[in-house]
């Protein structure tokens, strides 16, 4: 939630500011803002909406000159998307300019003793509590009062600063939100996220929590809060700008869905050597995962549903109990967990709130953490026992595709992993899953190359008012994601239901021309969900079967059919999600929707 960007060198801060802001407007876009140095003093510019209200208002940055500032992108929080609640927020004086991504859990109080000093807000964030601060502790010293500042206020942040003293650096300070710092040839960055500043450069630092920087044009020192100069090891980004572009496509949700094969090879390729799963990434011995006694799943979205996914492949592969259990809800259920137990956390960004939360509750308990993160030293990928990174490259739409995709793909090859070290599997069995977890990017690029089926379905659905996906077992943990899918980018009322259990009660909303989703692609349960086919059939349901090449009789019950290669009975989740994926996305873009950004959303998560 919330981007926020700084630069500092040679050129027009502004437009640079914005075309950062730009890449990550992904994280929120209710309201933007910037501000810059300019002779002396701090010029503000901010506006509610998208970024492009900034943009045309300060006429592409040219109205704020200046060669340093900072700039944010808002997801709103504490009070609504207005122009007075947009960062940057100033202090009264004018002399401290803030950005702000995280939340300060402590501000009321903050506040009332800022109020009570004869400090006055203006907005109704948490936010202008630290702009305040900043003016309240500043003594002539900027690295003091960051230090008192960060003592003082509890919760997270990532903040860009800006004091009109320092005419030629300004600070940045980071505790569990996101915070990069790109180095360039005179020239320096913060960002959110590399794809902020990957056209400026491709070295960065990481920071820890609470690593003070300060930005100069020729320099980038980082300090810890005993103003210890910390040597901070350079990284270099190696994927291409082309990543974080569109690439030619009308949106970055199809862009990512065409990825799927790539991020999928990606991400399994190198974790199999001679037929064999090989995880270099995680410590887990074979007596590790004999003494294994329950495992959780903890996530949220569309990385909960992969969760789903997970138990039944693990606790079938492997006969380990497995419960999975939304992050939000796992941290207050009092989990009965402990020092024999594994906790798999699943998170895209690695930064959502809820996960990071789940996560230090199992650490607490004395559980082994090990994550499933796709972006590299983030907050849940530092905190973990072990991770295992998935390769899909920067996603930027904010419904998940490729994340998903390969964060089952590492489900797959964990649940092979333990299975085989827990002696589960025969060496035939294995070598065959082995196989066809290799084979799913070809079969991913099969069925995308027959989106057009999709894409004519879609035609014909977009009117619906509610839209069911029903099935069994693995189908039904992908129906889940499908109905997630659809009605977050096309607003459509949806819901996802175990074939099974429609009959008890949610049948009753099927009517004449109610649109069914029918996953049903495993063998074993095939039957049965042809049986609530009719169930709903019966009742006017207009049905979409999501079967493989191997099951002919699902055109006999359903009204369409689309079929998707055959594979091992517990892969069929990463082919059958595939055809959703495009089906939500088409219904979208028939409905004219704002398909990257849908409202309400923000693609990171880092409030409760
Ligand atoms: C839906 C979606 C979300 C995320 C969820 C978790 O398309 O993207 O449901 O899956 O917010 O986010 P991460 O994976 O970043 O923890």
């Amino acid at each position: 939630m919330c981007g926020i960007v700084g630069y500092i060198g040679e050129n027009q801060a502004a437009p640079i500011l914005l075309e950062g802001l730009s890449k990550l407007e992904y994280r929120g876009y209710d309201s933007a803002g910037i501000a810059i140095f300019n002779e002396g003093h701090i010029d503000v510019a901010k506006a509610k909406g998208r970024l492009k209200v900034l943009v045309d208002k300060t006429n592409n940055g040219e109205s704020v000159p200046g060669t340093m500032g900072i700039g944010h992108t808002r997801w709103a929080t504490h009070g609504e998307p207005s122009d007075e609640n947009a960062h940057p927020h100033v202090s009264m004086s004018g002399r401290f300019a803030v950005v702000h991504n995280g939340i300060i859990e402590n501000y009321i109080s903050l506040k009332k003793r800022l109020t009570e000093k004869g400090f006055e807000f203006i907005s109704e964030t948490d936010t202008e509590v630290i702009a305040h601060l900043f003016e309240y502790y500043y003594k002539g010293d900027i690295m003091e009062a960051v230090i008192k500042v960060i003592n003082r206020v509890e919760g997270s942040y990532a903040l860009g600063v800006l004091c009109s003293d320092y005419p030629d650096s300004f600070v940045a300070v980071r505790k569990a939100s996101p915070l990069i710092v790109g180095l360039g040839d005179n020239e320096n960055f913060i960002a959110s996220d590399v794809t902020a500043i990957l056209k400026h450069t491709r070295d960065i630092y990481y920071l820890e929590d609470n690593e003070i920087v300060v930005l100069k044009k020729d320099g980038v020192k980082v300090y810890n809060t005993d103003r210890e100069e910390v040597k901070k090891e350079k990284f270099t980004v190696d994927w291409d700008v082309s990543a974080a572009e569109k690439g030619g496509y009308e949106h970055f949700m199809m862009k990512e869905i065409e990825e799927q094969p790539k991020a999928l090879r990606d991400t399994i390729s190198p974790r199999i050597k001679d037929g064999k799963v090989v995880l270099d990434d995680i410590s887990l011995t074979a007596d590790d995962i004999k003494n294994i006694n329950k495992i959780y799943i903890a996530a949220c979205g569309s990385a909960y549903h992969v969760g789903v996914v997970g138990k039944y492949v693990i606790e079938k592969m492997c006969r380990i109990p497995v419960e999975v259990q939304v992050a939000s809800e796992f941290r207050y259920c009092d989990p009965i967990i402990g020092e024999n137990d594994l906790v798999i956390v699943i998170s895209q960004s690695g930064e959502t709130a809820d996960t990071l939360a789940a996560l230090k509750e199992a650490k607490s308990r004395g559980a082994r953490v090990m994550s499933i993160v796709n972006v590299v030293g983030s907050a849940i990928a530092n905190a973990s026992d072990d991770v295992i990174y998935t390769w899909a490259g920067p996603e930027i739409a904010v419904a998940t595709t490729k994340a998903y995709s390969t964060q089952l793909a590492v489900i797959y090859l964990i649940a092979a992993y333990m299975a085989e070290k827990l002696g589960r599997l025969t060496d035939k069995e294995y070598a065959d899953f082995i196989a066809e977890i290799e084979a799913l990017p070809e079969k991913v690029e099969e069925i995308l190359k027959n989106k057009k089926e999709v894409q004519y379905l879609a035609s014909k659905f977009y009117n619906c008012h509610s839209i069911f996906f029903i099935g069994r077992n693995l189908d039904y943990a992908v129906s889940l994601e499908g109905s997630l899918k659809l009605k977050e980018i096309s607003y459509i009322h949806s819901e996802a239901y175990a074939a099974g259990e429609l009959k008890h009660g949610t049948i009753s909303l099927i009517e004449d021309g109610t649109l069914v989703v029918a996953l049903a692609t495993g063998r074993e349960l095939f039957d049965k969900t042809v049986s609530n086919v009719k169930e709903v059939k019966a009742r006017g349901a207009v049905v979409m079967g999501v079967t493989t090449k191997e099951h002919d009789h699902m055109g006999d019950v359903a009204d369409h059919v689309i079929k998707i290669p055959s594979a091992h009975e517990m892969l069929l989740p990463s082919l059958s999600v595939i055809p959703l994926q495009l089906f939500g996305y088409y219904v979208a873009s028939n409905k004219g929707c704002d398909i990257d950004k849908p409202r309400n959303l923000a693609k990171s998560v880092t409030v409760e």
